[in-house]
């Protein structure tokens, strides 16, 4: 399908955003693991998180979703059935990745399979970990989906230290860590989104550079009420959206303020951004708040290695605001997103490349410079959620609008874009 966007003047305007996709996922999962029954306000009606809901409902899990209450009535240690068919995590990776850390650990066979972007991402990455943990993980051409677990004799527990900072991999290894009585340690040298630590109560020591996250079966979740605050990675495109609409003063309340998702805002107050922040309250670990934004002049800055982590779902739309900001903008350190939902470094110098700009790309990020010369462009969203966000944004910044094709994806983490963008600027 094809998106059209025409040239948004002004945004002036309060919004509040269904809840955040990574800590959505986790509430489910641990409520389906603990005991009995919990309940989970504000989670989004998204396409990963049904992904989420379908693969538990597989396993024996009961899950009742009422209007922005859901109701999961959690199995308990080993409890899970053993599926009828393959699990299906559609295109989440979160889904895969955090389900294959429990599904390695239960007393029956299982295979969990994915829609082909899913099926190119790297599993290697979880497969490497959970056999030293006594896993037995069959990848089809070794590692990739769909991924076969075979009963283990035993979950053993490991200290591993993560060759690339992913909190899906980081995550998967603390679940296995759940079925062994003796301590198992993730050591990470730059911080990923740490939802699982929190909403576990994980200890985690930090060192200068390394932090230290220990898990083992003291920490297997119990059944209680989760609030799921607004997503920080959906308010991206919006927050974006006011500050380079320049009439602009956009509030969004009750959104995830965790300090390992807010690495944008930081970035954006360096770029000159106004941007104001204020926490409210916290729930499961979780902080949140209100962000105001206004209209303002960017100036690019240096994104250092450290901050890639907390920003790699954001780079699409920081892009955004790089080509309209003084100077050239750059990112590096930043391989991961080529095995994203889409190969996001290629999507987005492609698209760039289309409104005229010079873009180099690199192995591990990409600059762009010169002015946009082409009018009405036609981006490609590749199948890619935050590539069709990001670029839809863009076209509401260009004086003809623009087009984005393959907007449909953008079901995979807000459905309900094309609304909040209609009620933010009406
Ligand atoms: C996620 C972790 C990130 C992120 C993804 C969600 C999570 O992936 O890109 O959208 O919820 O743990 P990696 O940990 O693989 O970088």
């Amino acid at each position: 399908m094809i998106q059209s966007f025409n040239k948004i003047e002004k945004v002036f305007a309060s919004l509040t955003l269904h809840g955040d996709k990574s800590i959505s996922h986790r509430a489910l999962i641990f409520s389906a693991l603990a005991n009995g029954e919990s309940e989970i306000t504000n989670l989004p009606q998204s396409d990963d998180i049904k992904s989420t809901i379908n693969c538990l409902k597989q396993l024996g899990v009961q899950i009742k979703e009422e209007v922005n209450r859901t109701k999961v009535y959690g199995r308990g240690f080993k409890g899970f059935v053993k599926p009828e068919k393959p699990l299906n995590a559609g295109n989440s990776g979160t889904t895969a990745r955090l389900l294959s850390g429990i599904l390695a650990a239960q007393d029956f066979d299982s295979v969990i399979e994915g829609d082909n972007s899913l099926s190119r991402r790297p599993m290697n990455r979880i497969i490497e970990p959970l056999s030293m943990m006594g896993a037995r993980i069959s990848g089809t051409a070794g590692n990739t989906i769909p991924l076969k677990f075979y009963i283990a004799d035993q979950i053993n527990s490991i200290t591993y230290e993560l060759p690339v900072p992913s909190a899906q991999v980081k995550g998967a290894i603390l679940l296995a860590g759940l079925y062994s009585d003796i301590i198992t340690k993730v050591i990470e040298s730059y911080q990923t989104r740490d939802h699982t630590e929190r909403m576990l109560g994980l200890d985690t020591e930090k060192h200068q550079i390394k932090s230290v996250i220990s898990v083992s079966k003291s920490n297997y979740p119990v059944s209680q009420k989760y609030y799921v605050p607004g997503d920080i990675s959906t308010s991206a495109y919006f927050i974006l959206l006011a500050i380079l609409t320049k009439s602009a003063n956009l509030n969004i309340r009750n959104i995830s303020l965790n300090p390992t998702r807010i690495g944008l805002l930081d970035i954006l107050k360096n770029m000159g951004a106004d941007i104001e922040i204020e926490q409210t309250g916290a729930s499961n670990g979780e902080p949140f708040g209100n962000i105001n934004v206004m209209g303002s002049e960017l100036n690019n800055v240096n994104v250092s290695e450290e901050i890639i982590p907390s920003i790699i779902d954001e780079i699409p739309i920081l892009t955004i605001a790089g080509i309209f900001a003084e100077d050239d903008f750059e990112i590096r350190h930043a391989k991961e997103l080529r095995v994203k939902e889409s190969d996001r470094i290629s999507a987005l110098c492609y698209n760039l490349a289309l409104l005229g700009l010079n873009v180099e790309e690199f192995d591990d990020g990409f600059k762009v410079s010169g002015k946009i010369k082409i009018r009405k462009p036609v981006f490609k969203s590749f199948g890619d959620h935050r590539i069709a966000m990001a670029f839809g944004i863009l076209s509401c910044l260009l004086d003809d609008g623009g087009k984005v094709d393959g907007f449909e994806c953008v079901s995979v983490s807000n459905p309900g874009f094309i609304d909040q963008l209609k009620s933010i600027t009406s």
